[in-house]
């Protein structure tokens, strides 16, 4: 079914209201999905900083590696020179993917330390999330290996706090609502 029609059917069955007063309350979905976007397997490739960061602890990255213009690396510290198509067997081995970087400089879009309300905000807002509308960041959250990888992620990493399907579910009600901003 198309994005939009669900959206309707959503209004229609009366979802996006609470009992107080047609409130909507999908500001909730977006706090069920938030524990995902701050967990390290995920803030660690949307840092604050040039650096991606490393493990549960979200140390900085070893070896001085930096974030370069496009997100892959600076000089001969790629990564792709240690980061391999699939995850390398073994404690602390690099995780991997074939398209394993960070967003790029221009377009850093930070996780870390954002509240709720500004992470939603950011994420709605093509100017900050890489020229995207909704019903493409929800394919993303949905679909993109990067993100489905934080699932499956090597050795010695915990997974992210909910299932993949729940994570999706709740971004999903969010979109569908009309990406409500939460308190
Ligand atoms: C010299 C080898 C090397 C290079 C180059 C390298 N990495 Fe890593 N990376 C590793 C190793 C080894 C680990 C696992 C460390 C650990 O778990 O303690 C790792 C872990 C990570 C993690 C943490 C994963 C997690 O879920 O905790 C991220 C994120 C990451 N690297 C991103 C990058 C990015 C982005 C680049 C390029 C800009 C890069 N790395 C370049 C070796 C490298
Ligand atoms: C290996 C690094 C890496 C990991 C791990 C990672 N991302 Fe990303 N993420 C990226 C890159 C690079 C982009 C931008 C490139 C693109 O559009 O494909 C991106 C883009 C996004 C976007 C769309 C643009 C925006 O506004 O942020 C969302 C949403 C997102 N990631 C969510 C997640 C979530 C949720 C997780 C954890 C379950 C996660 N990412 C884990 C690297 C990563």
């Amino acid at each position: 079914m198309k994005l939009a029609a669900v959206a309707v059917l959503a209004v229609l069955a009366g979802c996006g209201a609470n009992e107080s007063g047609g409130r909507p309350r999908a500001g909730n979905a977006f706090a069920r999905a938030y524990p995902v976007f701050m967990h390290a397997r995920c803030m660690n490739c949307h840092p604050a900083g040039d650096a991606p960061l490393q493990g549960d602890l979200s140390l900085v990255h070893a070896q001085n590696v930096q974030r370069g213009p496009d997100g892959r690396g600076l000089f001969a510290m790629k990564c792709s020179a240690c980061h391999q198509s699939e995850n390398v067997e073994g404690l602390r081995m690099p995780p991997g993917n074939p398209n394993w970087h960070l967003p790029p400089a221009d377009m850093p879009m930070v996780f870390e330390r954002r509240s709720p309300r500004e992470l939603a905000e950011q994420l709605r807002d093509p100017k900050r999330n890489g020229g995207k509308t909704l019903a493409e960041i929800l394919r993303h959250v949905e679909e993109d290996g990067l993100v489905k990888g934080c699932w499956n992620p090597g050795d010695g990493r915990t997974k992210p706090p909910m299932s993949h399907a729940d994570f999706a579910k709740a971004f999903r009600e969010w979109v569908e609502s009309g990406a409500p901003l939460p308190e």
